[in-house]
């Protein structure tokens, strides 16, 4: 299958996904999320894939958040509508998907980025990189289940300390976080990944599927991702929102009527 904003590779059971808008530091528009869906749908009944590498292009951002300019002039229905569909077609699918997939985090990991590389099943980051859930300083919440993955992962205090400072945190700290496993050379990322994967192949791909079913079930008892869409929805009918992502956009500094 060939697609416009992704390319995917296969070679000895790893497919690589990679997202490929690197002018935009590989955001997460629309269309690139109806593709992500399409191929991570394929790779799943793909009897030649075992586990999947997913990662940005360039050298700059693994993706640099949800694409701003598409959804800056949204109402408060539209971005419900938004969080919901983004984490139904690609966030759940991948989390939730029976074979392994690895984030190789190349570079910027933010908002909807980084939510991404949380719904992979465990990440490797490159020493360049720099992750962070920006979206207060847009107006917004995180939308695409970072309200969530992010405390599982490292905990509610140090996750509510990312998200209201909207601030990032490069590898090293990521790594004492355990918000990701590893931390190598860039140039030596995607190679790391694929020895991991290679290992992974080795076992059995039915018990692996097993495991990710038992692990992710323990983190399904609550609706707090029903709240996450809802509370994001709701954002965009402020004005602190419409002024974080004009700001954005006409490349200056918010000033947000709500302080
Ligand atoms: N949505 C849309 N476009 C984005 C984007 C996003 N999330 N992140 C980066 N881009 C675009 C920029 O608008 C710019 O486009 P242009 O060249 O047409 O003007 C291009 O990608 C390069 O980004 P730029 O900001 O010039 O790079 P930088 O090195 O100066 O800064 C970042 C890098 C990641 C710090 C900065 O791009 C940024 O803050 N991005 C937004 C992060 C964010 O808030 N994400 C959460 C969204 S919910």
């Amino acid at each position: 299958m060939s697609y416009t904003n992704i390319l995917v590779t296969t070679k000895n059971n790893i497919a690589q996904v990679t997202i490929a808008r690197p002018k935009k530091l590989n955001a997460l528009n629309r269309d690139t999320l109806q593709e992500l869906h399409e191929a991570f749908t394929d790779l799943e009944t793909n009897t030649e894939v075992q586990v999947i590498i997913l990662t940005g292009s360039g050298e700059k951002a693994f993706v640099a958040g949800a694409d701003i300019s598409e959804f800056a002039d949204f109402s408060e229905e539209e971005g419900g509508q938004l969080a919901a569909e983004g984490q139904e077609l690609v966030f759940n699918l991948v989390e939730n998907l029976s074979k392994p997939v690895i984030a190789a985090v190349n570079g910027f990991a933010l908002g909807g980025g980084l939510e991404l590389a949380m719904a992979c099943h465990f990440r490797v980051a490159s020493d360049n990189a720099r992750m962070g859930l920006p979206e207060v300083s847009l107006g917004v919440i995180p939308g695409y289940g970072g309200t969530q993955r992010l405390p599982q992962l490292i905990g509610k205090g140090r996750a509510l300390e990312l998200i209201m400072t909207a601030g990032m945190i490069d590898a090293d700290k990521a790594l004492s976080y355990g918000l990701v496993n590893h931390v190598v050379s860039q140039e030596d990322l995607l190679g790391f990944c694929e020895q991991l994967a290679g290992k992974i192949s080795n076992n059995s791909p039915v018990a692996i599927s097993y495991a990710i079913k038992a692990v992710n079930a323990g983190f399904k008892n609550s609706n707090g991702y029903a709240a996450e869409i809802s509370a994001f929805g709701a954002c965009f009918g402020t004005a602190d929102f419409e002024e974080g992502t004009t700001a954005f956009l006409e490349k200056r500094k918010a000033n947000f009527p709500g302080k």
